[in-house]
């Protein structure tokens, strides 16, 4: 089964337009899709910037370049959530995973029970050197107090972090 929402599958990098302000961003990620194999350390990638400016068309454009060969796991982190506190033993597909993409961290302010959560995937993943990429419209000096301290900690620590700049792709033909 595609890992991803249909609505998101169309996202590749070929329809990922590269300007000077977001080749950084790509180059981050296409490499990351390319060297998958040889990343030993499971240090994955933080892709943060404003709201519209690309970062979940970037994290599904590794997916689809991974989804064939490897198990990959794609989830909106409040979902992420509701789905664990249904059914608990999912948690064990999050950790196992080769990747998997956390879309749109701290979105919502997670409860206590939440963040615990989190925290075991996220340190469960690093200690099995599995990567992980993050999404993030959240200043990262904020991160903190969206995620909790240890969350924000092991995640800005433990993966390269990306800005995705440039404008609001969603609102760009409305100022043209
Ligand atoms: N460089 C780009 N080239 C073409 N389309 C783009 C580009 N960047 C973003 N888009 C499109 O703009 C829309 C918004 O992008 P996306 O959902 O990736 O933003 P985001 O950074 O994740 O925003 P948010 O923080 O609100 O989640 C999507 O339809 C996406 O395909
Ligand atoms: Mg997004």
């Amino acid at each position: 089964m595609d890992p991803l929402p249909v609505a998101l599958r169309g996202h590749s990098f070929v329809n990922f337009k590269v300007g000077e302000y977001n080749r950084d961003a790509y180059e981050a990620c296409t490499s990351f899709a390319k060297n998958f194999a040889r990343i030993k350390d499971g240090k994955g990638l933080l892709l943060f910037g404003k709201s519209g400016a690309g970062k979940t068309h970037l994290a599904c454009a590794v997916v689809n370049v991974l989804k064939e060969k490897y198990s990959v796991a794609f989830t909106y982190v409040p979902a992420l959530m509701e789905e664990i506190r249904v059914r608990p033993n999912w948690l064990e597909k999050y950790l196992n995973v080769d990747l998997l993409v956390l879309d749109d961290l701290g979105t919502q302010r997670e409860s206590d029970w939440a963040l615990e959560k989190l925290l075991i995937i996220i340190d469960g993943r690093l200690n099995n050197y599995k990567p992980t990429i993050f999404t993030t419209n959240y200043d990262l000096l904020d991160l903190e107090h969206r995620v909790g301290m240890r969350q924000a900690s092991m995640i800005l620590g433990n993966n390269h972090q990306v800005l995705v700049g440039g404008p609001d792709w969603r609102t760009i033909h409305l100022s043209s």
